[in-house]
């Protein structure tokens, strides 16, 4: 699907959408100054279906001929001294399932009923157009009706949504909605990668695809193989991965948008392609959903591709360590201990916490390069799920300047992030019996901070660093953001990481 920006209101497409706010004193709808035809469709609306502009309200007229238009949609964005660029992913979502379901193939969107509420028209575009860029995803391919030459389940498609403004587009207004192009195929990737069954995206297939989607990019991709990875003695993901068949890989990314004497920022991802548990073996009840556990890891790359597809004036690196955590007959035992990268001796008590084991060499490595910052997503803990729900990331730092940086990307970008607990205490709860650290700690309280203890003993000191743990939002978040899909991966941090690293 086209997402086009278009001066002027009239055009063949077959149906016009315009949104409204709801007044909270009067309870009726606030629309924008619109034609005498669509004016009166307004009172019908109105008057006769009661539609008032509440947030997610629609009202469809097929046949109205008004202005051209043979349909017309009335869409609610909520409260009007409420409206944000989060309600316009929302109401975007809402207009591409309205329109999906009364099989509209094109329509025009009334740009300026909506920034009637804004005072940053460009930064609202972008919001409506990811909100579209997002909802374009479905991940069908691994079904026989989505071969090419099948006619069974054909549904008419989406082709095309112009944003219609009243004046020429200015060059921000212009520019914001490219941006939420590249934007939203970026993360749309991000997901199509964590949609991917363990038996599609193996580490070496992860590696191949982001190969293959850099190309042209400008970004340089270097895939590390078994022989590279001992050679960098990579301990924690040579241990996790030896119980698998499938050899692991180590992808890394580099991209350099700024003069050469600007450090890089890094960015890790965990890229566990399937998370079994291992010898510490997960129960069998929604065990296919290890098949995400790769989400941190493609959020990642999927971020590298934004930037270098933005040509963003930074350096950034990025890391991603990839394995399967199978119970084969080498796999690592409980009681295992290994030599991580930088020297620090782990004791495994639990095989089934592997992400720290695999993030903790690819830390050194990027904290190695020196960079200005770090930043690392992982679907780390179901303790973050109990903690924070499907709603937010929870973010894990010591530096609250850092953590300042964060919210104000993620406020601008409307993923949600919350501040988590990592102090000396988690630190304490990590030291290891007969080994430096031990990979859990000895309860089951503050499962989360601990594991974030853990990760920090791998960043070299000096590196201002931030864990983000994507447990609870990398996939089935539609229930809070329409424009996710209702099953499967979000592509959750895309935006926020991108924001980072271009305001930093
Ligand atoms: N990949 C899981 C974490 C996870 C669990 C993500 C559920 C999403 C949903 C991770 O490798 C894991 O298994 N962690 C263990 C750690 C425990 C053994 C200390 C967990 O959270 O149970
Ligand atoms: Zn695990
Ligand atoms: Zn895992």
């Amino acid at each position: 699907m086209k997402v086009v920006l278009k001066k002027g209101l009239s055009s063949d497409l077959s149906t016009l959408v315009v949104f409204a706010a709801k007044n909270k004193k009067d309870g009726k709808a606030v629309f924008t100054k619109l034609s005498p035809d669509l004016n009166k469709l307004t009172e019908f609306a109105q008057n006769d279906s009661g539609f008032a502009g509440d947030k997610k309200e629609t009202c469809f007229f097929r046949r109205a001929e008004v202005d051209g238009y043979t349909n017309v949609l009335f869409v609610g964005l909520g409260d009007a001294s409420k409206v944000d660029n989060e309600s316009l992913r929302v109401a975007a979502a809402v207009v591409y399932g309205s329109l999906k379901s009364h099989k509209v193939t094109s329509a025009g969107v009334h740009a300026d009923s909506a920034l009637k509420f804004f005072r940053d028209s460009a930064s609202a575009l972008q919001a409506l157009s990811e909100g579209f860029g997002l909802c374009d995803y479905d991940f069908d391919e691994l079904k026989s009706s989505a071969k090419k030459d099948s006619k069974k389940d054909k549904k008419p498609e989406l082709k095309e949504i112009s944003l219609l403004l009243t004046n020429a587009p200015t060059a921000a207004q212009t520019k914001a909605v490219q941006r939420a192009e590249i934007l939203a195929e970026c993360q749309n990737f991000t997901r199509w990668l964590g949609d991917h069954p363990g038996n599609f995206i193996t580490p070496t297939m992860l590696a191949e695809e982001t190969v293959k989607a850099a190309k042209g990019t400008g970004l340089k991709v270097t895939v590390w193989d078994l022989p590279k990875i001992k050679k960098e003695r990579f301990g924690g993901l040579l241990a996790v991965a030896q119980g698998s068949a499938q050899e692991p890989r180590v992808i890394v990314m580099e991209y350099n948008g700024a003069g050469k004497s600007k450090k890089p920022i890094a960015f890790v991802g965990k890229g566990l392609t399937f998370d079994s548990g291992g010898i510490s073996l997960k129960p069998g009840a929604s065990m296919e959903e290890m098949k995400y556990d790769m989400c941190g890891g493609a959020a990642v790359i999927g971020t590298m591709l934004a930037l270098a597809k933005l040509k963003a004036k930074v350096n950034v690196i990025a890391v991603v360590p990839s394995t399967e955590n199978m119970p084969g007959p080498a796999a690592l035992k409980p009681g295992d201990v290994y030599v991580a990268r930088n020297g620090k001796s782990v004791e495994v008590f639990n095989t089934d916490a592997e992400g720290r084991l695999i993030l903790g060499d690819a830390l050194t490595y990027a904290s190695e390069q020196k960079p200005a910052a770090l930043f690392e997503a992982a679907t780390l803990t179901g303790a973050i799920l109990i903690a924070l729900g499907n709603t937010h990331t929870g973010v894990f730092t010591r530096d609250s300047k850092l953590m300042s940086k964060i919210q104000e990307a993620a406020d601008t970008t409307g993923e949600l992030v919350w501040p988590m607990p990592l102090n000396d205490f988690h630190v304490d709860d990590m030291k290891g019996t007969h080994a430096d650290l031990c990979n859990i700690s000895g309860g089951r309280l503050a499962g989360s901070s601990t594991a974030a203890a853990f990760l920090e003993q791998m960043v070299e000191d000096g590196v201002p660093f931030a864990h983000f743990d994507v447990a609870g939002t990398a996939w089935n978040i539609a229930s809070r953001f329409p424009y996710h899909p209702k099953k499967g991966a979000s592509g959750i941090m895309v935006r926020t990481f991108v924001e980072l690293a271009e305001t930093f």
